[in-house]
């Protein structure tokens, strides 16, 4: 019996069935959210969770914060696919310290982090209805997780080190092979009819993800492709290999994209990533060497 099972069978035992997940954490279906006020409110943040770019996006009917892209974009499922970054660990770790900030960060912090950053957009008001509607989403997600632990499958899944540097120059060839049909041979990615959301979303240009995301870290990036690109894998079929992914990241990571002043991120230098792109840093490596590796 794999990890996940077990936990799925721990699972069992609380209040809120779990929906068949094969293995592991997958949440409950959205088709048991409670039909109260409070779960209209869920809905809607599932809704904005998975449709961002319809309400707040460059032509958002709510407002125009972000750049079009969605946050399931990256969070599959709407946060609920394994290893495809998903939230199954939010609620129940939230608020939390992290090196990033330097500061205990609640939830709120961490999708207006995601905001600025992965969408390249401006912050959501704390009181706004959009936040509270995704706040109280992602927490009746993980409503069923113990407090203080991550079921498995949630977040990214961790690639190992390579033990060379990650290759753009091969990277692009993966990309041309097997991305570009989809997300353009500019990275640019492609609008749905509607012009408002897209059908594939961007990897690099303007309306992407920009310097100071998640995903601009090789690692981050590597382990999110390797086990949901192309779409839709899942982590039982992976079709990259670890070196693929690795140099796909470096190659997608080597466009040009909207910049960020992150110059405040990671005050204690001694707790930055091996594979943050942008010093200062307590080693004496190059940020060249830390945004590609090796990496010890
Ligand atoms: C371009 C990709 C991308 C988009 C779009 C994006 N995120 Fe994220 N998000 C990430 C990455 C990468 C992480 C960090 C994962 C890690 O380090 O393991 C993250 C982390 C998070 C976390 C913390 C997860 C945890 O387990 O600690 C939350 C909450 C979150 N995002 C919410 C959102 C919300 C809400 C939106 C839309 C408003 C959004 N994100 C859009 C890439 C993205
Ligand atoms: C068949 C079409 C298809 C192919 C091929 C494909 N993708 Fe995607 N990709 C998607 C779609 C669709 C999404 C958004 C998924 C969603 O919203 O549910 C996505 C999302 C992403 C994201 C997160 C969102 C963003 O725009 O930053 C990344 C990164 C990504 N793909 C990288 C890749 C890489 C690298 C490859 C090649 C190894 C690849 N994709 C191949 C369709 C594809």
């Amino acid at each position: 019996m794999s990890a996940c099972d077990r936990e799925k069978q721990a699972e069992t035992n609380s209040v809120l069935t779990v929906t068949d997940s094969a293995d592991c954490w997958t949440g409950v279906g959205a088709n048991q959210i409670p039909v109260t006020e409070k779960g209209q409110l869920i809905r809607y943040g599932r809704n904005l969770v998975a449709n961002t770019a319809f309400y707040i996006g460059p032509k958002g009917m709510v407002s125009n914060l972000s750049n079009g892209m969605n946050c399931q974009n990256c969070h599959l499922d709407a946060g609920t696919k394994p290893w495809g970054n998903n939230f199954g660990g939010v609620a129940a770790t939230y608020p939390k310290y992290r090196d990033r900030s330097g500061t205990e960060e609640t939830i709120e912090k961490k999708v207006n982090d995601c905001i600025e950053r992965s969408l390249n957009g401006r912050a959501l008001d704390t009181g706004s209805k959009e936040m509270k509607a995704i706040v109280a989403y992602i927490q009746w997600l993980g409503n069923d997780i113990s407090k203080g632990t991550r079921p498995k499958g949630s977040g990214i899944k961790e690639l190992p080190n390579l033990t060379r540097a990650a290759d753009p120059v091969r990277g692009k060839k993966v990309y041309t092979g097997i991305c570009e049909k989809c997300h353009g041979k500019n990275g640019e990615g492609l609008f749905n009819p509607d012009n408002i959301t897209y059908l594939y979303p961007p990897l690099w240009g303007k309306n992407s993800y920009n310097t100071g995301a998640g995903l601009f870290r090789l690692s981050r990036f590597a382990g999110y492709v390797k086990y949901n690109m192309p779409n839709p894998i899942t982590y039982h079929n992976p079709q990259l290999t670890n070196e693929e992914a690795w140099d796909i990241a470096a190659y997608i990571n080597s466009q040009p994209r909207p910049a960020k002043d992150i110059s405040k991120d990671w005050p204690d230098i001694k707790k930055k990533p091996r594979d943050h792109p942008f010093g200062p840093y307590a080693d004496s490596l190059t940020e060249v060497q830390h945004k590609f590796g090796p990496w010890k």
